[in-house]
């Protein structure tokens, strides 16, 4: 920061021009680093890259790359072009979600050299012509490819959509932009208006569940999903995919893991199915870890563990303690309590009574982890004043990366709507964890999510 910033805005866009060539640059530096070259956007098969773990020198070029693009877009074009582009984005999500409940990609991959449109309509049941309109929303989104007219083919976009894709991505394509986030959506400013759900961070009065009431549900989103057939397991699944979309592995290099003694303990709380902590086990096998969730959700990370690891089942060096962690504590004396994408889905309250139960059973040398978004407010101002182990956008960049940091916003709403909670700032974690006897060490910037660490006071 502080860096001279341009004075006008014909020099503003030179200057992300400058920005966005480098970030470019540096990100086919990365394909070149395996020994790959870069990927054609229509290849109907996978790069070795697309499978494998963004380093965090990719992770930072890209997020500058399309940070950039779309400031010199929005800058140039006019307001009115990028706001209607804007308002009619959720027709995006809605063709994905046509797309994988009819199993396109599914069909197309038999046909790597495109299939007609009256042919994936037959198998379909969907009327060719609507069937086209679909695609072809998703074929200017570079997802599909048109290779002759009406004929349609896998692109590497596209095959993310398969359900035994590498990247295990697809259950998270569907959660996202499926009927449960549809609807909370649906009634938005209604819910923000609503004398009873407005005011309050209160888990029941999400805007999914104003939108559930109407058909005569009450609860929070975990109450929900455990009532739904299946959807625990596709939930978990969901999370994974959502991870390897994040690069969240990174954490495996960044944090100290190799550093710490045989037998160190590690509770991996609301650990979902542990598809983390397993790549944490198979890394560091001289950890002991404990996963603890709600009794369904450990059923089935008993399941994915033995299927997947039955090593560290057999050898003890994983556990499944089921537990409510609002209504008692975790496993007691761990070195360390790791907690992946938890706080962010309950507001303070919650928050609260959940730090004081860790805290509770902590002992001289525990550690708490954080593994959240850590949302900065977009000012100057405050990205200034944020952690300096936290990246800074180039200038004349927006100071939070602008679309390169989408994912940390999108993310904050989608708690909003889901769960009435928020992504924090890490003030806000400093703050709420001082409430509970807990006290800042550090962070571990991951080039989207942010590892922060706890100590007792
Ligand atoms: C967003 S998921 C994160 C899962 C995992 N940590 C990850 O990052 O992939 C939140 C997890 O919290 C668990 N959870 C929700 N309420 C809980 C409760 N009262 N007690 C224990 N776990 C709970 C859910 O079952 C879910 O697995």
């Amino acid at each position: 920061m502080g860096a001279h910033i341009p004075s006008t805005g014909k020099a503003q866009v030179r200057a992300l021009l400058g920005l966005l060539n480098t970030a470019a640059e540096e990100a086919i530096a990365e394909y070149d680093k395996k020994g790959l070259d870069v990927p054609f956007i229509d290849n109907g098969y996978a790069h070795p890259m697309d499978g494998r773990l963004p380093s965090l020198n990719f992770k930072h070029a890209i997020r500058t790359l399309e940070g950039a693009c779309g400031q010199i877009c929005a800058t140039l074009a006019q307001p009115s072009h990028t706001m209607v582009n804007y308002s009619m984005s959720a027709f995006v999500p809605a063709s994905i979600n046509a797309a994988i409940k009819a199993g396109i990609a599914e069909r197309l991959s038999k046909h790597p050299n495109g299939l007609h449109v009256n042919d994936l309509a037959k198998e379909t049941s969907i009327h060719p012509q609507k069937l086209g309109t679909l695609m072809r929303l998703l074929v200017t989104n570079h997802c599909f490819r048109e290779v002759s007219s009406n004929v349609f083919a896998n692109n590497r976009l596209s095959l993310t959509m398969l359900p035994n894709n590498a990247n295990k991505v697809c259950d998270i394509l569907e959660l996202k932009s499926g009927e449960m986030h549809r609807k909370a959506t649906m009634w938005l400013y209604e819910a923000l208006t609503d004398p009873d759900f407005g005011p309050t961070y209160n888990a029941t009065r999400s805007p999914l569940m104003y939108a559930l009431g109407k058909e005569g549900y009450s609860g929070t989103l975990y109450e929900y999903l455990n009532t739904q057939p299946g959807v625990v397991e596709s939930f978990a699944n969901a999370m994974a995919g959502y991870r390897s979309a994040t690069g969240h592995l990174n954490l495996l290099n960044v944090f100290p893991w190799g550093t710490l003694p045989p037998n160190t303990s590690v509770c991996d709380l609301g650990s979902g199915n542990g598809n983390i902590s397993i790549e944490i086990s198979k890394h560091f096998p001289q950890l002991k870890i404990t996963l603890q969730d709600l009794p369904e959700t450990i059923r089935e990370a008993q399941k994915f563990w033995q299927t997947e690891y039955s090593e560290a089942v057999n050898e003890g060096r994983v556990t499944f303690t089921p537990l409510d962690f609002f209504k008692e504590s975790p496993v007691p004396g761990q070195d360390i309590y790791y907690l992946s994408q938890i706080f962010h889905n309950w507001g303070d309250e919650h928050s609260l009574a959940l730090l004081r139960n860790i805290r509770r059973v902590m002992i001289p040398g525990s550690r708490m982890l954080i593994d959240d978004y850590l949302a900065v407010h977009l000012d100057p101002a405050s990205i200034e004043k944020q952690h300096a182990s936290m990246s800074r956008a180039p200038r004349p960049l927006s100071p939070g990366f602008g679309h390169g940091q989408i994912r940390t916003y999108t993310q904050d709403f989608c708690m909003l709507i889901m769960c009435n909670a928020r992504e924090r700032s890490l003030e806000d974690f400093v703050e709420l964890c001082a409430a509970a006897d807990l006290k800042f060490v550090r962070v571990w910037d991951l080039a989207e999510t942010c590892l922060t660490e706890f100590i007792a006071v």
